[in-house]
C-alpha cells in the first residue's frame, strides 16, 4: 500500500513537471501543435509506467536483499501466474499499439501535401545554409536568408554539399538530415510572423555551433515584394560607356559576396557580420596584402591565423564562388584592410 502511494505520488510530480513547465520554443508552425499534443501525450502515458517499473525494481533489491548471517541459498520455486502473464502482456500491447496508431495519425497529418506549396531548396555545407526559391517561369533565387510567407506550406528540400548536416527550425518543430547524394524533405506551415532560430543538429565538423541562420516568415505580400527584389541582380552590368565594371562595382560585389557567404563564420564591422566560427576580419585583416587576402579565400590552410585551427573553413570553399566573386572578394577586403 505504501508502495501504490509513493508511485501515485512520484506520478503525479512528473506529470505536473511535464504539463505545467513550458519546455517547448515559441510554436510558430501549424505542424507545432499536434507534435507537442502528441509529446504530452506520450509523457503522462510514460511516466506512471516509468514510475511503476522503478518502484518496483528498488522495493525488490529493498525487500528481498541478503540480511546478514543469512545463509546464500535460492528463493523458493515459482510454477507462473497464468492471470499475472496475461495482464503484464496485454495491457502493454494495448498501450503501445494504441500510441503507435495515434502518432501515425499525426505523423500523416503533418505530412499532408497541399496544392499551393511553395517549394523552398535547403542547402547545407560546412558551416552554412543556403536557400533556393524555384521560381514557375524565371530563373531561382537564391539566398542565405529563409523568408517565408505565413500561412502557405512550405516543402522543404534538403540536400548535403559535404557531410551529413540536420536542417531544425524548432519553432516549426520540424527536423530533417541533409544527407549528401540523397534530397530528404520536411513540410511546415508557418503561422506566426516573427524571426525563428534555424540550427543545425547533426556534428558536422569544428564549425557546427555556429552553423545557424534565421527562418524570417513575414506576410504574404512581403514575401512577394521581396522574392521579386532578389529575382534582379544587385550590382548593375557595366555602365552606359564604361568597358568592364569599376573596381567600385568590384567592390560591392565583394561586399554582396561576404555577406552571403562569409559572413556566418566572420566577423567583419563594414560588412555588419557577426559571425565567429573564423577570426574577426575587422582586425585580423589589417596590413594584409591583397596577394596575401587572394590565398586565404582559395587556400585557407596556406596560413591559418594564430588561435583557430586549419581545416575548419572548407579548403574547397572558393569552388563555390565565381570567379567574378572571388575577385570582388579580394578588392573589397583589401579595401578595408587599410
Ligand atoms: Cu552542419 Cu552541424
Amino acid at each position: 500500500a505504501q508502495m501504490v502511494i509513493v508511485g501515485a505520488i512520484a506520478s503525479a510530480i512528473g506529470i505536473a513537471l511535464a504539463l505545467v513547465i513550458d519546455w517547448f520554443p515559441a510554436d510558430a508552425a501549424k505542424q507545432a501543435g499536434p507534435i507537442d499534443t502528441l509529446y504530452d501525450v506520450l509523457m503522462i502515458v510514460s511516466v506512471p509506467v516509468f514510475v511503476l517499473v522503478t518502484t518496483v525494481v528498488l522495493y525488490c533489491a529493498w525487500e528481498f536483499r541478503m540480511r546478514p548471517g543469512q545463509e546464500q541459498q535460492d528463493g523458493p520455486p515459482i510454477h507462473g501466474n497464468t492471470r499475472l502473464e496475461v495482464i503484464w502482456t496485454a495491457v502493454p500491447a494495448i498501450m503501445l499499439v494504441a500510441l503507435c496508431s495515434y502518432a501515425y495519425a499525426v505523423l500523416r497529418d503533418i505530412e499532408e501535401k497541399h496544392p499551393d506549396t511553395l517549394v523552398v531548396n535547403v542547402s547545407a555545407q560546412q558551416f552554412a545554409w543556403r536557400y533556393s526559391y524555384p521560381q514557375e517561369g524565371g530563373r531561382p533565387v537564391n539566398s542565405t536568408m529563409l523568408v517565408l510567407p505565413k500561412d502557405r506550406p512550405v516543402l522543404f528540400k534538403v540536400r548535403a554539399e559535404d557531410v551529413i548536416h540536420d536542417f531544425w527550425v524548432p519553432a516549426f518543430r520540424v527536423k530533417i538530415d541533409a544527407v549528401p547524394g540523397i534530397t530528404t524533405e520536411v513540410r511546415a506551415t508557418p503561422t506566426r510572423t516573427g524571426r525563428y532560430p534555424v540550427v543545425c543538429a547533426e556534428l558536422c565538423g569544428l564549425g557546427h555551433a555556429v552553423m545557424r541562420s534565421t527562418a524570417w516568415v513575414v506576410t504574404p505580400a512581403s514575401f512577394d515584394r521581396w522574392l521579386a527584389r532578389q529575382g534582379q541582380p544587385t550590382v548593375n552590368a557595366g555602365g552606359g560607356g564604361e568597358s568592364g565594371r569599376g573596381g567600385a562595382d568590384l567592390a560591392a560585389v565583394g561586399r554582396d559576396t561576404f555577406i552571403a557567404s562569409c559572413g556566418s563564420c566572420h566577423t567583419l564591422a563594414d560588412a555588419g557580420t557577426s559571425g565567429a566560427a573564423g577570426p574577426d576580419l575587422t582586425t585580423a585583416l589589417r596590413g594584409q596584402s591583397e596577394a596575401d587576402i587572394r590565398e586565404d579565400i582559395v587556400d585557407p590552410d596556406a596560413r591559418v591565423e594564430e588561435g583557430y585551427e586549419a581545416g575548419v573553413m572548407p579548403a574547397n570553399f572558393s569552388e563555390t564562388l565565381s570567379a567574378e566573386q572571388i575577385d570582388g572578394l579580394v578588392s573589397y577586403l583589401t579595401s578595408v584592410s587599410r
